[in-house]
């Protein structure tokens, strides 16, 4: 049992409140099991039938008890449920400032790539005091991007992006699990997180040994654009087939059907795999698309490019 512990470790600014919530729920739990069952079993005896004729006494209700117990666990479920959203939310919503990470899963590998551009597997460095946002999918199953110490799971799913964050608070490695059965080698399917200090981390980002790996994930998108032909019709001026490219990203885009939707990573995947999902107006839908020709990492980098495009205006 050496080396056991009931928690993993705390090692992101939201394993504190997790657990916190953790130890909450558990400790209502605890109470309220305990209580009803002593009650139980202490009414069972004292309110025991004694005799084989006794009949019980009618019993007539009490307003002030039923007001109790529903108000008391009406407001224990509206504490779990304020804690809970609020610290869902916290969850869900990267910080601005986060440093981006591409995560690609397949059977049985983490492929991961940093927006500066280096790429890992299985393994992934990260500062420590810096939110990390990963934006990930999956090449073939679905698989669950699983780092205990930080208190985070999300699904990695096939066909779409899915995000988490997280910020280390303690240098160190941390183990990473994939938490959805994905096949024989699932339970191998392991790596670890990194967390060094910030200039370690810089020092370790630079380095590498050359080759494609360095290259910065915008580049190697902005190749993909090129190679594809992409700027023949999205280059601008009177021939262009479809809308230009630059600005788009984290705008609101007006669809041909008159609605609206948010440029996210989501649209400018789904517009590429799936380009008359959502056609912008005033133009027509004749993008071919590009399932089957591009790789996960290819569309990452495709979308890396174009959100470097609306940094740079
Ligand atoms: Cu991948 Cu389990």
């Amino acid at each position: 049992m050496a080396g056991f512990r009931l928690f993993p470790e705390q090692a992101s600014t939201m394993a504190g409140r997790v657990d916190a919530l953790l130890l909450y729920l558990v400790i209502v739990t605890a109470v309220f099991v305990t209580l009803i069952g002593v009650l139980i079993t202490y009414f069972m005896i004292r309110y025991r039938r004694r005799a084989e004729d006794e009949r019980g006494a009618e019993v007539h209700g009490s307003l002030a008890l039923e007001i109790t117990w529903s108000a008391v666990p009406f407001g224990l479920a509206m504490i779990t449920f304020f804690w809970g959203a609020s610290l869902y939310a916290s969850l869900r919503r990267p910080p601005d400032d986060a440093l981006e990470v591409n995560v690609v899963g397949k059977q049985w590998m983490w492929k991961l790539q940093h927006l500066e551009g280096r790429r890992e597997i299985d393994e992934l460095h990260v500062p420590v005091g810096r939110p990390v946002k990963i934006t990930m999918t999956s090449e073939d199953v679905i698989h669950g991007f699983y780092v205990p110490a930080f208190r985070i799971k999300q699904d990695a799913i096939p066909g779409r992006y899915t995000t988490t964050w997280f910020e280390a608070t303690r240098p160190g490695t941390y183990d990473l699990f994939c938490s959805a059965y994905c096949g024989t080698l699932h339970s191998g399917m392991i790596g670890r997180v990194v967390v060094m200090e910030p200039r370690e981390f810089q020092a370790w980002l630079s380095g590498g040994t050359g080759g494609a790996g360095v290259a910065p994930v915008t580049r190697a998108g902005a190749r993909v654009f090129q190679a594809e032909g992409c700027p023949s019709c999205h280059g601008g001026g009177s021939e262009a087939r479809g809308p230009v490219l630059a600005g788009v990203f984290g705008s609101r885009v007006q669809l041909a059907d008159g609605s609206t939707v948010m440029a996210d990573e989501g649209y400018l995947r789904e517009s590429i795999l799936n380009p008359a999902a959502k056609v912008v107006a005033g133009y027509q839908p004749v993008m071919p698309t590009y399932q089957g020709l591009l790789s996960e990492e290819d569309v990452m980098q495709l979308i890396a490019y174009l959100k470097s495009l609306a940094k740079n205006g």
